[in-house]
C-alpha cells in the first residue's frame, strides 16, 4: 500500500515559511558541479526525490556527495568518468538531460536513455541536441538510446539561435560553452532566475559569462573550472504553492526569502482575487479576509509572463471564487490532469484543450484523490486546504519529486494534515 496524505481542510492558514531552494536551480547545479575540478558546496538543498536520483547519477558517474545538514558537498571524480548513465535515475526525471554536456566534458562521450519526468505532453529535447550539433557533437540513436560523441579536439564554441527559449536546453548549452574551445553566442534563450543562478554559480567557478537571464548569452570557454560554494536562488513555485493556499483558505502568511519580482503575474492575479500583498525586505507577505473573485482568463508564457508550473497551484486556489477564471497553458499541453481531483472535490471546473476553465461559486467537499504529476499534486493538496471535510490524496511520489515535505509546510501554517502511511 502507498502513503496517503490526509488533509482535513477549512482552516485559515496563519504564520511565516522560510522557502527552501528551487528545485529547478538545484538539478541543473548538481549537474553542472561536474564541470569542476574542485569540491563544490551547495546550501540548503532540500531532500527531494530529484534531488536523491541526481545524488544517484553523481555516484555512478564517480563523484563522493555527502550531506551536511542542509548542504550538500560534492567532490568530483579523480579519474574521467564512464560516459554510460544507468537508466534508472535517466528514465526517473527530466532533469537527467542535464547531464549531457557535463558527462561529455568529462567523458568525451555520453550515452543514456530518452529523460523521464512528469507526464505534460510531449516534451522532445531537439532543441539541446541541435545546439550541441553545432558545437561539434556527433548524435546517434541506438535502439532507444542515444549515444552522443564530443569531436577529437573538444566541444567548439559555436553562435546558436535556439529555435525557442527552453530553459532546459539554455542551462545545457551554457553548460556545455563554459568549458569548450572558443567564444560561444546563444541566441533566444530563456531567461528564467534559475538560468541567471546557474550562470553565478559557473561565473563563482571561474566561468566567462555575459547576458545570462536575457535572451543574448555570450560565453567564453575556460580549460578548466574550479569548485565553489553557492546558495541558490529561492523557490518561487512554492512560494507560488503557498500564496495559493492562503488564497484558498484565507488567513495571512510571509513568505520569507520570496522574491516578488520572479513571481510579477502570479501575485497580480492573486491581487485580483482579493489577496492583500505586501511586498517587503527579505519577503512578502500575503492575506485574505474578505471575498474572493474570479480573475477571467490567465494565459501561462515564457518568462516574466505568468509561469507554467504555478498555474495548476493557483486555480486550485480559486476554486472557490464568485465568478469565473481560466488558465490557458501556452508552454505544455497536459497541464491540468489535477482536473479530475478538483471535480471528485465538488469543483465546477472544466479542462478544454490546454485551459482549465473554473465557473464559479463552487464549494469544495474532502474527496479521495491521486496526484498525476508534480504541480497537479500539489494543487490538489491546495484545494484539499480549501474544502470542507477530509481529502486523501495518493500519488505522493509526484509531489515528493518538488517539495520536501508539503505536510510539514502547511502544518506550520497552522494546516491540519499528515501521512497515513501504506
Ligand atoms: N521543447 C522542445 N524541444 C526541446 C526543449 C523543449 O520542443 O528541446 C518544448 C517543450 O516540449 C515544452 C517547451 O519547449 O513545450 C518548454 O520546455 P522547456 O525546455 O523550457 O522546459 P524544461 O526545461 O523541460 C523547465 C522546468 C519545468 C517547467 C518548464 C517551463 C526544470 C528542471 N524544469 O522544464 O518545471 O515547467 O521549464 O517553464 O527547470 C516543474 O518544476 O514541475 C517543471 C515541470
Amino acid at each position: 500500500m502507498e502513503d496517503l496524505l490526509w488533509v482535513q481542510g477549512g482552516r485559515p492558514l496563519e504564520g511565516e515559511v522560510w522557502l527552501p531552494a528551487a528545485k529547478n536551480s538545484v538539478l541543473p547545479l548538481l549537474a553542472a558541479t561536474l564541470l569542476c575540478s574542485g569540491p563544490v558546496i551547495l546550501h540548503g538543498v532540500p531532500v527531494l526525490s530529484d534531488v536523491q536520483q541526481s545524488i544517484l547519477l553523481l555516484q555512478a558517474l564517480g563523484c563522493k556527495v555527502s550531506r551536511q545538514n542542509e548542504d550538500l558537498a560534492i567532490v568530483p571524480p579523480t579519474q574521467p568518468p564512464c560516459g554510460t548513465l544507468p537508466a534508472g535515475p535517466v528514465r526517473a526525471m527530466r532533469s537527467s538531460v542535464f547531464y549531457l554536456a557535463p558527462v561529455l566534458h568529462a567523458a568525451g562521450r555520453v550515452s543514456m536513455p530518452m529523460p523521464g519526468g512528469c507526464d505534460l505532453g510531449p516534451r522532445p529535447i531537439d532543441i539541446h541536441l541541435d545546439g550541441l550539433v553545432k558545437m561539434g557533437v556527433r548524435v546517434a540513436w541506438q535502439q532507444g538510446v542515444l549515444c552522443l560523441e564530443c569531436p577529437p579536439r573538444g566541444l567548439q564554441g559555436a553562435d546558436i539561435t535556439l529555435r525557442l527559449p527552453s530553459v532546459g536546453a539554455t542551462e545545457t548549452l551554457l553548460m556545455a560553452a563554459v568549458r569548450a574551445h572558443g567564444s560561444t553566442v546563444l541566441r533566444g534563450a530563456a531567461c528564467e532566475p534559475e538560468i541567471g543562478d546557474l550562470a553565478d554559480f559557473l561565473r563563482g567557478c571561474g566561468a566567462h559569462i555575459s547576458g545570462a537571464g536575457s535572451p543574448v548569452v555570450w560565453i567564453q570557454g575556460a580549460d578548466r573550472l574550479s569548485g565553489t560554494e553557492h546558495t541558490p536562488i529561492p523557490d518561487r513555485i512554492v512560494a507560488a504553492t503557498v500564496a495559493a493556499a492562503v488564497a484558498g483558505t484565507g488567513g495571512q502568511v510571509t513568505l520569507n526569502r520570496c522574491r516578488s519580482e520572479a513571481l510579477g503575474p502570479v501575485l497580480e492575479v492573486l491581487r485580483n482575487a482579493g489577496c492583500e500583498i505586501c511586498p517587503h525586505e527579505g519577503g512578502l507577505c500575503i492575506a485574505r479576509s474578505g471575498p474572493l473573485q474570479g480573475v477571467g482568463r490567465v494565459y501561462t508564457g515564457i518568462y516574466p509572463a505568468f509561469a507554467t508550473d504555478a498555474a495548476p497551484v493557483v486555480a486550485a486556489g480559486l476554486l472557490t471564487a464568485r465568478g469565473a477564471s481560466a488558465f490557458e497553458d501556452t508552454i505544455l499541453e497536459n497541464r491540468f490532469s489535477c482536473a479530475d481531483g478538483f471535480l471528485a472535490m465538488g469543483a465546477q471546473v472544466r479542462r478544454s484543450g490546454r485551459a482549465l476553465e473554473i465557473l464559479g461559486a463552487g464549494r469544495l467537499r474532502g474527496a479521495e484523490v491521486k496526484a498525476q504529476d508534480l504541480r497537479g499534486g500539489a494543487a490538489l493538496v491546495v484545494a484539499a486546504l480549501a474544502a470542507e471535510g477530509e481529502s486523501r490524496i495518493g500519488g505522493l511520489c509526484h509531489i515528493r519529486r518538488g517539495y520536501a515535505d508539503i505536510a510539514a509546510l502547511f502544518c506550520a501554517l497552522g494546516g491540519s494534515l499528515g501521512i497515513a502511511h501504506g
